[in-house]
């Protein structure tokens, strides 16, 4: 198992309680929807994997690793196996597109050489082969998300989670994000994406995981009868 959660809430210092008794596990390759509408508690579950927000009850082992517990010594390195995608891509407007992905390669103390391998090879991957000197105000939005997908893969993470990777893009360029996710899943990444673009979810026909004011109100994988999930 990549990922487990027992038990967990999470209630802010406002008192919102945005998790409530949540269990879960993630195995490894999986492709997991993470859905559920606005204050579902999705973006506080994605948080809480990268030890940004600690539970206020309850266990998350990420592989088998405790990160309740971890010492803030070893959340850098735990940190360094999870790559974050956002809706808003928090590109560094001032850095080209291979400056965006080495710089994460450059934190975590990798050489130059390294560093020249590894940047091609993912922004080729990505589809920005050609590109590496524009600049994210250069790029569509789509281009865009593609390098913040690039930067996330880049040290080769265990587990990608996006955050409504396309909430801020169109269709035909949100599809071609999601056959991009799809791609990295099956070359052995597991994938957890939080969105409320239901089209795209039901097109996926991958698990979806339901949230609902907090709560696990489903888990469906597409060989599950009645797969449709209608409180949502
Ligand atoms: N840092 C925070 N402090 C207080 N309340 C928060 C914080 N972050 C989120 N919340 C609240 O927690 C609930 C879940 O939010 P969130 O996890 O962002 O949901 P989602 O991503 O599904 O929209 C919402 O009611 C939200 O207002
Ligand atoms: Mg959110």
């Amino acid at each position: 198992m990549l990922v487990q959660f027992y038990n967990v809430s999470k209630i802010y210092p406002n008192g919102v309680k945005a998790l409530d008794d949540i269990s879960l596990k993630i195995d490894r390759g999986e492709f997991v929807f993470l859905v559920g509408q606005s204050g579902a508690g999705k973006s506080t579950l994605t948080k809480l994997l990268i030890r940004e927000e600690i539970p206020t009850r309850g266990q998350i082992f990420v592989n088998s690793r405790s990160i309740v517990r971890m010492k803030r010594n070893q959340v850098p390195k735990m940190r360094r196996s999870i790559g974050m995608v956002f809706q808003d891509f928090k590109l560094l407007d001032s850095k080209t597109v291979f400056e965006n992905v080495s710089f994460a390669m450059e934190v975590i103390g990798a050489s130059t050489k390294e560093i020249n391998i590894r940047v091609p090879e993912v922004i080729k991957m990505v589809g920005l082969k050609g590109k590496e000197d524009r600049f994210p105000g250069e790029l569509s939005g789509g281009e865009q998300q593609r390098v913040g997908i690039a930067r996330a893969l880049v040290n080769r993470p265990l587990l990608l989670i996006a955050d409504e990777p396309t909430g801020n893009l169109d269709r035909d360029t949100s599809l071609g994000i999601m056959d991009l996710l799809y791609d990295i899943n099956h070359k052995g990444t597991t994938v957890v994406m939080a969105t409320h673009a239901l089209d795209l979810v039901k097109a996926g026909r991958k698990r979806v995981i339901e949230l609902e004011r907090g709560r696990l109100i489903s888990d469906k994988r597409p060989g599950d009868s009645n797969n449709d999930f209608t409180s949502y």
